[in-house]
């Protein structure tokens, strides 16, 4: 069995922190973060929490799917950030929707979680266990950050995407994903648990520590392979994709993947400038919006790659 996307949603806070705000506390400037990143504005939760936006964005792609919360076979929530350690996102979700007849977990792997989330989805379905599946990537990463670190601050914001995966006759589906704990450092947010009994206070802050550099280099590096080992596997041409939807941490970071794939930059839709890097939602809110601006046609072929914090990597080849 096949699978494709009937329906997609999104889900962003009302709250908008532009690039001039941090220059209250600390020392950066609109031009720098815009020519560095892309990025001009980005949401910050405030009342919103990751399993309010992780329901709105779930909401909204069963309503474009036309899709009841009963036909929901399994209920995926990529996030890095839930609310609580357990019940988990997706569970808060199956409850606000009155998904009755769902499985319901989550998924960890940063900003490569949400193709994660999809490829085991297209797994489950291809394998005839599950027909239908609700994936979405919520993640409000604006609460690990450090504020006074510049060099990380100004890249996150926080939103939900969604996606509905229905199984299918027809629809071409491959996908590539890879890990490498060993580079685990260069991108990273330690929990500090309080005192147990039998242990110490882990060393080190509660907030995401990044290599800058390290992390660029890893992304411009490996996502341009990733596409091509994908391209090879689909047995597809470049001139064959209509669009590469890239997470959307930094548009300096996509123009480079386009350049190593000698393809043209109008084929990386960008949105980071509104949103900032969302983690596990920035490919499904990218997917939503070209969706709700009609850019996708039936029959389209679409790359979708994400990369993150593991540090983990993949790609995922889809018709529309
Ligand atoms: N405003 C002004 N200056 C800043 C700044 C900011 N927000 N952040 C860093 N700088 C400064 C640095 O302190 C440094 O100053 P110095 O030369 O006086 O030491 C200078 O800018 C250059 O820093 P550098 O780290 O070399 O900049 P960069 O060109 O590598 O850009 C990032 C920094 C973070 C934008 C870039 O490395 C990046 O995007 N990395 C990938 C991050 C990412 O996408 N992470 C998530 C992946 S899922």
């Amino acid at each position: 069995m096949k699978a494709k996307i009937v329906g997609t949603g999104s889900a962003v806070p009302k709250y908008c922190m532009k690039n001039n705000d941090f220059t209250k506390f600390i020392d950066t400037n609109d031009q720098w973060i815009v020519t560095r990143t892309g990025i001009r504005e980005r949401r910050i939760s405030r009342e919103e929490t990751t399993s309010t936006l992780a329901f709105e964005a779930a909401k909204k792609a069963l309503e474009s799917a036309k899709c009841k919360a009963e036909e929901i076979d399994l209920i995926l929530v990529a996030t890095c950030s839930p609310d609580d350690f357990f019940p988990s996102t997706a569970c808060q979700v199956q409850a606000e929707l009155g998904a009755k007849n769902a499985v319901a977990f989550d998924l960890s792997a940063a900003c490569a979680g949400f193709l994660f989330a999809l490829n085991t989805a297209y797994a489950y379905i291809n394998s005839g266990v599950y027909r239908k599946a609700l994936i979405i990537g919520a993640d409000n990463m604006t609460r690990f950050l450090n504020w006074n670190d510049r060099g990380s601050c100004v890249l996150f914001g926080d939103g939900a995407g969604a996606v509905v995966l229905e199984a299918s006759e027809t629809g071409i589906f491959h996908f590539v994903q890879h890990a490498d704990g060993g580079q685990g450092r260069v991108l990273k947010c330690f929990v500090k648990y309080e005192d147990s009994i039998l242990k110490k206070q882990k060393e080190g802050n509660s907030y995401l520590e990044m290599e800058g550099q390290e992390v660029f280099k890893f992304a411009v590096k490996t996502v341009p392979i990733c596409i091509e080992e994908l391209l090879k596997k689909a047995g597809m041409q470049k001139e064959e994709i209509k669009y590469y939807l890239l997470h959307q941490a930094n548009s300096r970071i996509l123009l480079s993947v386009a350049k190593k794939l000698k393809e043209k930059e109008e084929k990386f839709p960008m949105n980071m400038e509104k949103y900032g890097n969302t983690s596990a939602a920035s490919i499904p809110i990218l997917l939503d919006e070209m969706n709700q601006e009609g850019k996708l046609r039936k029959g389209d072929i679409l790359v979708l790659a994400g990369f993150g914090a593991g540090l983990t990597w993949g790609s995922t080849l889809l018709e529309w």
